[in-house]
């Protein structure tokens, strides 16, 4: 394993470890509002810190840009992290959510870890070098029909102005696939297309921390990753469509009809 790799999967088990433990205390912890429906725990911010602290004891001269404490550094080398995607269900008790951390070196992702402490399913991924589930070797699905396919999304539930468009595209692509799935963590939704449980996935609004390491995930394991209108600005704007190459072409061409100006950019 690459040693950056291994040091972030360091990271995103000690992370895990502790949401797992505080899974059970979830009436106890104290939980902030940063927007509407919105939230952050105790939890999230420990999670974070932990990770933080594991990648500079490691390389602190690399810079983070951490969903809870910002940005921090200045390198070629910028660890994105998510310490727990999926706050909302966590702190329902539903048992789906994930640690995500990629490294981002020269403006190219190179490492991927997303980590589901509550299955122990630990998924990776190193440029040039394939994507795996717990040493396992994953491949996206070879399914070739969007209506044989099952797809991964988000609802918007924070911001509404895509909400329109988004709304256009969920009851287009309800009539042409097998079904559409929303879990609540966009790190593992990225991370069940690579290991062929999904056969592709879209959504709007989604940050950095979300969607780097699952985008790696994706094209290391033979799968695409791009914007809404099929170009690669989706780090940026944060909508993404993602699939094995057959379906993400299909859906790319579902979505096309009703996406706004804002939606093309
Ligand atoms: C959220 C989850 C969710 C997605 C949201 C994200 P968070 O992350 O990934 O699936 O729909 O857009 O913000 O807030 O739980 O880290
Ligand atoms: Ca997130
Ligand atoms: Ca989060």
């Amino acid at each position: 394993m690459h040693p950056m790799l291994n040091i972030a999967v360091k990271a995103a088990r000690r992370a895990g470890n502790l949401i797992h433990r505080s899974a059970d205390k979830i009436d106890h912890l104290t939980v902030t509002r940063k927007s509407h429906a919105d939230f952050v725990s105790e939890v999230d911010r420990a999670a974070e810190q932990t990770i933080i602290q594991t990648l500079l004891d490691a390389y602190p001269d690399h810079a983070i840009l951490a969903e809870e404490s910002g940005s921090q550094g200045e390198s070629e080398y910028l660890w994105i992290i998510d310490p727990l995607d999926g706050t909302t269900n966590f702190l329902h008790g539903l048992p789906q959510f994930a640690v995500s951390i990629a490294l981002q070196h020269k403006g190219i992702i190179t490492q991927a870890v997303v980590y589901d402490p509550v299955k122990n399913e630990l998924f990776t991924a190193t440029r040039g070098r394939g994507a795996f589930l717990n040493d396992k070797r994953i491949r996206v699905t070879r399914r070739v029909q969007l209506a044989d396919s099952l797809i991964g999304t988000g609802f918007p539930y924070t911001r509404f102005e895509h909400m329109d468009a988004y709304i256009a595209i969920f009851r287009d692509l309800m009539q042409k696939t097998a079904g559409l799935r929303r879990p609540g963590s966009a790190a593992l939704d990225l991370a069940w297309v690579a290991t062929g449980r999904y056969d592709g996935f879209f959504e709007t609004g989604l940050k950095p921390w979300d969607i780097a390491a699952g985008c790696l995930l994706i094209t290391e394991a033979g799968g695409m990753v791009s914007d809404l209108h099929g170009s690669n600005t989706y780090l940026k704007t944060g909508h993404l469509c993602a699939g094995n190459p057959d379906i993400h072409a299909q859906l790319l061409k579902a979505i096309a009809p009703h996406l706004t100006d804002e939606l093309k950019k």
